[in-house]
């Protein structure tokens, strides 16, 4: 599985440079089931890997730009006449892959029709309920410094999330190694050869390897106790939740077997750890105004539990 994971690397390193973590992030997703939110500024790629990873691993994309005026219709689908029949017209959700561009500027409603699908993997039109594709991801954006005009996504909403990877902007060398990728126009012009390197097969074995990848009761100890840590550190106000919990041994397994291993060590978990658990610490007021983060605050409780040996 080790290879698998080189493979999506460098094929989705074709068009993307650097943001390796985030591609390991949708790898974790799909292997678990689980969903990934991305945090970055416009124009950090985050559109470009998404679309990039779903055709390296040959599943159907689709994108959706979240809008204040978006209806949930407008994401599940709605009943339309054909002829004298009403027949369900599938909205953009149903497909495996789908990126949920700037998630905080539709209002709740919306957000929570996407929430059902994240959640059920399937949604409910017109008291009917629609299964949606599997494997199905969503890759959801959001901007870090436009709070004007946007709904923040609640605490319960967010803690659906398996991980969050804030695209942060590239590193010198990688910025020049963007500039130097061959362009058609604007764009990349290697998009087109992005291929599938990896099929439903591939994806089929590894769900099963993260499922039966071992871990022992220390490591399993070791998870609970950070994020038990968590909870009582000063700066917090509210800690990482018991699904925290489950969404952090499982993403140890995954990035085990993504390194080629069937048993989770420690540094697993502690690798994990900030993905899983930035976006589901709220701290207290004092520590946001001292600009504490909640990176720091995964730091503190990793760092305050011993590791087993
Ligand atoms: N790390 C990167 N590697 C390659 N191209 C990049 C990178 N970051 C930005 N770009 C370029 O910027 C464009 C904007 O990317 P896009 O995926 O639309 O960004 P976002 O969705 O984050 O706003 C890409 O099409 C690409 O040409
Ligand atoms: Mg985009």
């Amino acid at each position: 599985m080790r290879e698998l994971r080189e493979r999506v690397l460098a094929e989705v390193g074709k068009v993307v440079v650097g943001q390796r973590s985030a591609v390991d992030a949708l790898l974790a997703g799909v292997a678990l089931g689980g969903h990934v939110l991305l945090e970055g500024v416009p124009g950090t790629a985050k559109t470009l890997l998404a679309s990039a990873f779903a055709r390296a691993v040959s599943l159907q994309f689709a994108r959706v730009q979240f809008t204040p005026d978006m209806l949930p219709s407008d994401l599940t689908g709605t009943m339309t006449l054909r002829g004298s029949d009403l027949v369900f017209r599938p909205g953009p959700v149903f497909t495996n892959v789908l990126l949920a561009d700037e998630i905080n500027r539709t209002p709740p409603k919306t957000q929570a029709a996407l929430l059902e699908a994240m959640e059920e993997a399937q949604v409910s039109v017109d008291g009917t309920s629609r299964p949606l594709p599997r494997p199905f991801l969503v890759v959801a954006t959001q901007n870090p410094v436009e709070y004007e005009g946007t709904y923040p996504l609640p605490e319960a909403q967010l803690d659906r999330f398996l991980m969050k990877i804030d695209v942060g902007y590239p590193s010198r060398d990688d910025e020049v190694a963007m500039l130097r990728l061959a362009r058609d126009g604007l764009n990349p012009a290697a998009l087109g050869d992005v291929e599938p390197v990896v099929g439903s097969d591939d994806l089929a074995s590894l769900r099963s390897a993260v499922n039966d990848c071992r871990v022992a009761d220390e490591v399993v100890a070791y998870t609970a106790e950070i994020v038990r840590a968590t909870r009582t550190l000063p700066a917090v106000e509210l800690g990482a939740s018991p699904r925290a919990a489950v969404h952090l041994l499982a993403a140890g397994r995954a990035i085990a077997v993504l390194a080629g291993r069937d048993f989770v060590t420690p540094d697993d978990i502690s690798r994990a750890a900030p993905a899983v658990l930035r976006h589901r610490i709220i701290l207290r007021p004092e520590a946001e105004l001292e600009r504490y983060r909640p990176d720091q605050a995964v730091a503190a409780a990793v760092s305050s539990v011993p590791v087993p040996r």
